[in-house]
């Protein structure tokens, strides 16, 4: 073997070409330096209205992940089932003050409403029941699909993200969430008909961005509960490569039984499991998403 050739083969030996689940080239992402300063938030509306593919889990521990990479986090609970709420181990019946009052009563100020957690770093505005009845009652408000984003402004300056659970419909909540917004992730379930809604959701984030908020963006597709054993995961993530291009993360987040035992004890992945490949995938996220934004 002539030294060229050898040095090649070495080279391609040492340093195999990673590659994401649709077998594009795998991107090295950095760990990122902590921020020198804090704020303006990024804010990230968690969204699809299929229920059931993720969202709040994605919402905890992207924002459990950010937070140990420096971020000042906060999280929204904006689905009346509090489940994000519960998820950090925060018991919705025991806060006096919740979303629902920072979108209803003017003199209720962000900064009421927000509870710290247990991870250091992240921050919540808890759900619970009460916002059910909001959706009919901002019916009536001026300007009632920026509700959210003027609440949410007095806070803006204290965070670096801001991600927002949404519940599983596209009604006036979800529409605040995307009116507060500069960015939308949308978690993928890798199940059968995963990608039927999607193009819906796509006309609403067009239609909001037309007609409320210039600034929005989908931030990435994420591809959830992905079991590389099955056809139908496989068939999604190559579908909604074919359907959205690079708007689909590299990052895949793989079912395991390790969230919904994360869930029960209230805590994010990346404390409950620090060293299960459920947490590296999440961090992964996180990198991603601080790589794509510089
Ligand atoms: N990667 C995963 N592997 C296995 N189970 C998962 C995974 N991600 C989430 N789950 C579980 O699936 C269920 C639904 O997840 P989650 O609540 O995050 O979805 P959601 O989109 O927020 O649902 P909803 O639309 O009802 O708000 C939960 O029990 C959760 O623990
Ligand atoms: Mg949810």
């Amino acid at each position: 073997m002539s030294q060229v050739t050898s040095t090649l083969f070495e080279a391609t030996a040492v340093e195999p070409l990673a590659l994401d689940v649709v077998g594009r080239p795998m991107p090295d992402f950095p760990e990122p330096l902590p921020p020198r300063q804090h704020g303006p938030a990024r804010i990230v509306a968690m969204c699809n209205q299929k229920g059931g593919v993720g969202k709040t889990t994605t919402t905890i521990n992207l924002g459990a992940a950010l937070a140990e990479y420096g971020r000042k986090v906060l999280l929204v609970d904006f689905d009346p089932q509090g489940a994000a709420t519960v998820g950090l181990g925060i018991n919705p019946g025991e806060q006096e003050l919740s979303v629902y009052n920072l979108l209803m009563d003017r003199t209720v100020q962000a900064a009421d409403v927000i509870v710290p957690t247990a991870t250091p770093g992240l921050d919540v505005i808890p759900a619970n029941i009460d916002l059910s009845a909001a959706e009919v009652q901002l019916v009536g408000e001026v300007a009632r699909e920026s509700v959210l984003a003027r609440g949410l402004r007095q806070v803006t300056a204290d965070y670096d993200v801001i991600l927002i659970d949404c519940q599983p419909s596209l009604g006036l909540l979800t529409i605040n969430a995307l009116t507060a917004a500069q960015g939308v992730l949308i978690p993928l379930g890798c199940e059968y008909y995963a990608l039927r809604g999607v193009a819906l959701l796509i006309d609403t984030i067009e239609k909001v961005r037309d007609r409320l908020n210039p600034d929005l963006e989908i931030d990435g597709l994420l591809p959830t509960m992905y079991d590389g054993r099955t056809r139908h995961s496989r068939e999604v993530v190559q579908r909604s490569l074919d359907a959205f291009g690079d708007t689909m993360l590299h990052t895949v987040i793989a079912r395991t039984v390790v969230f919904p035992d994360a869930s029960v004890a209230a805590e994010p992945i990346t404390s409950f499991a620090p060293a299960h490949s459920g947490a590296s995938a999440y961090r992964q996220l996180a990198r991603e998403l601080i790589f794509r934004a510089q």
